[in-house]
């Protein structure tokens, strides 16, 4: 499903160049959980943004499926984005002046999917919100404002899920909570990248790896 191949990425600062990753080479399966592992500062989030569409590479390709996405043009990128992949972010980026149900469309309005809402609460329910769709994110629990990031990620079924330590704040309860409705998500034929410290998260993943200083150790 995904071959990346090379990937580098050096950010530019006035303090001098940061090699973020240094040659990456990996090919990923439909279907898998992989824990994408390693100490603050190895270059996770570069490498999910990298795959996301969100971030050009400095050097080296990835390929999702048959299409190169850096070889096309910004707008038809963020239609591919849009389309086939979803996001769950640590600190959750909900709208805090938008309620549940709101925050989850969010997603249908940039994809356009026609039965967005009923969707979003069927999805919301299954995740154990349906009685909190009319609330905002500030009255909701670090758990519930997670799980509403994944209903949200969830909303245009895409093929592909990255979480960027999705756990990162929760207790363990809640923690194991969305780690199970990612794995529902693979179950169902979907893949999932997901950066993680915690050995919890690692133990749902089909393989774990693990990154030092930019390149696969
Ligand atoms: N926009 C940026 N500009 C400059 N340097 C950056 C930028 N983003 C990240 N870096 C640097 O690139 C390296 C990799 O950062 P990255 O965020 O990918 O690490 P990470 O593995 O996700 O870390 P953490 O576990 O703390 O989230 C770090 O040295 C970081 O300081
Ligand atoms: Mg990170």
């Amino acid at each position: 499903m995904l071959i990346l191949q090379d990937l580098a990425k050096t950010y530019r600062t006035r303090a001098g160049e940061v090699k973020a990753l240094d040659g990456v080479s990996l090919r990923i399966d439909q279907g898998e959980f992989i824990a994408v592992c390693g100490p603050s500062g190895s270059g996770k989030t570069t490498l999910l943004m990298m795959i996301a569409a969100m971030l050009r590479p400095s050097r080296g390709t990835v390929q999702f499926e048959d299409r190169d996405l850096y070889q096309m043009t910004g707008a038809a990128r963020a239609k591919f984005r849009a389309r086939n992949i979803g996001f769950v972010f640590q600190m959750f980026h909900l709208v805090p002046y938008l309620n549940v149900l709101e925050n989850v469309l969010l997603a249908g309005a940039v994809a356009r999917s026609g039965d967005g809402r009923a969707r979003a609460e069927e999805s919301l329910q299954r995740l154990g919100l349906g009685h909190r769709i009319g609330h905002r994110p500030s009255e909701l629990s670090a758990g519930e404002k997670q799980r509403t990031a994944i209903a949200r990620a969830l909303l245009n079924r895409p093929k592909l899920i990255l979480a960027d330590e999705p756990t990162g704040n929760l207790d363990s309860q809640n923690a194991e909570g969305v780690l199970r409705h990612l794995q529902s998500f693979q179950r169902d034929g979907g893949t999932i990248i997901m950066a993680t410290h915690g050995l919890a998260a690692q133990g749902f993943a089909t393989r774990t790896i693990d990154l030092r200083e930019g390149r696969l150790a």
